[in-house]
């Protein structure tokens, strides 16, 4: 389902005009559709229907705590990779044994208020990291539940910054290595019980192979480690499914579950995945006005209210995002299309969110939406050159809910020390 449609000239979110919340909650925004949520939680519980699963969305893709519980609410699990996002998880009523905890660099704090929270386990990515886990629970007087993040170097065929699973990245432990660790660690770490294998080798992938390759190496892995006695109970395939940016034939959720499942057949295990951006990230535009048009001889710019602040991936990876005009012009009065930079107000050359793109000719206070800003938008944005972060607003039916208030400037200065 798409919730972002255009009725007449209007481009609408669920029942809601753009141009009315845009006009009441001034801009830049980000809008999130309730109804595309739920269309994402129905897609992934229903292509895992009849196997044993446990869907963790991954936070960092979008953290408003209000999604978290919406997401929660239809069963969904976490997948955190901070102290931050265990306190956002918890606030949302996710439960312990619904969150995994990923991520290379975990503090023994972290890693002890996980514990406290009796997660479901931790994603070790090191030997180093698996020693830290192992004293940390030796003091609290526990056992850790521990997967390892296994790197199956395989190339994920996507964006080199968001690719994780070949083998010069800095995520997991080498394939090659990992039987060893974990028949090492189950003698040494007597705080450490391994409940399963995790990998999560890139984002943003639209071909399905990468992920067979990866699953085939992580199954040759389980079925040497229960020759050693070691029987696992969850594999976590992480996340990584792509999204429909700019027109790409994505597969369906349907298709990755079959093929995971079909890699499993035979074994008794519990799939763990991650989704981030499959559930959120056509769930939201963010809607961004045109503040000057300039023109020179070699281009037009139209520099609008938000930057690579509010929105960083174009600037970043130099990512594809859509824009539409939000009230699109009548047919019969686009004569000519003309090729636009949309830039934004900061200080940096890297400030656009997209590049030579055509329209018809753009006019000071048109409302662009920014498409596909669900995920890593948010979630990624900053006060660089003392910006207030924007307000996020979630659109369910007809109904419109301020899920975070825009910043003001008092919140800019928050913790800082004003002097006398
Ligand atoms: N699990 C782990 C361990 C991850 O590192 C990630 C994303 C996910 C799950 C969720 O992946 P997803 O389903 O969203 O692809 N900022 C970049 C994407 C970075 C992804 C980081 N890890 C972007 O804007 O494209």
């Amino acid at each position: 389902m798409d919730p972002f449609l255009f009725r007449g000239n209007d481009l609408y979110c669920e029942d809601v005009a753009l141009a009315d919340i845009a006009a009441e909650y001034g801009t830049p925004c980000y809008v999130y559709s309730k109804a595309f949520l739920l269309s994402r939680c129905r897609a992934y519980s229903q292509a895992l229907a009849g196997y044993k699963h446990l869907v963790c969305y991954s936070v960092k893709a979008a953290s408003n705590v209000y999604l978290l519980k919406i997401l929660a609410e239809q069963g969904l699990g976490c997948d955190i990779v901070s102290g931050g996002e265990l306190f956002r998880a918890k606030l949302a009523g996710v439960a312990g044994r619904k969150i995994v905890y990923s991520g290379v660099g975990k503090s023994a704090a972290e890693i002890r208020s996980a514990l406290e929270y009796n997660i479901l386990f931790f994603n070790v990515e090191s030997e180093d990291e698996l020693l830290l886990v192992n004293q940390t629970a030796a003091e609290m007087g526990l056992v850790a539940p521990v997967a390892l993040r296994v790197n199956p170097d395989v190339d994920p065929l996507t964006h080199p910054y968001i690719s994780t699973g070949l083998k010069e990245n800095k995520f997991g432990i080498p394939i090659v290595e990992a039987e060893r660790i974990y028949l090492q660690a189950c003698n040494d770490f007597k705080n450490i019980n391994f409940v399963g294998v995790d990998c999560h080798i890139g984002s943003q992938l639209i071909n399905l192979s990468p992920f067979k390759d990866s699953a085939l190496r992580i199954r040759a892995l389980i079925e040497k480690l229960q020759l050693h006695g070691l029987k696992l109970d969850y594999v976590d395939f992480g996340g990584g499914l792509g999204i429909n940016y700019d027109g790409e034939d994505v597969p369906e959720v349907s298709q990755l579950v079959d093929l995971f499942t079909g890699v499993l057949a035979g074994l008794d295990l519990t799939l763990v995945l991650e989704p981030g951006r499959s559930i959120v990230g056509n769930s939201a535009v963010m809607l961004t006005k045109i503040q000057y048009l300039k023109n020179n001889s070699e281009k037009r710019f139209a520099i609008v209210d938000a930057g690579m602040n509010d929105m960083v991936r174009p600037s970043l990876y130099n990512a594809f995002q859509k824009i539409e005009k939000i009230v699109s012009p009548q047919q019969s009065v686009v004569e000519h299309v003309f090729q636009y930079d949309i830039v934004g107000p900061i200080c940096e050359s890297g400030d656009f969110l997209a590049k030579d793109r055509g329209f018809s000719e753009l006019y000071k206070d048109d409302v662009l939406a920014v498409m596909g800003a669900g995920a890593y938008g948010f979630s990624m944005s900053s006060n660089y050159n003392s910006r207030s972060r924007v307000p996020e607003l979630l659109v369910d039916g007809a109904s419109v809910t301020v899920i975070r208030a825009r910043e003001s400037y008092e919140d800019l200065v928050r913790g800082e020390n004003l002097g006398r």
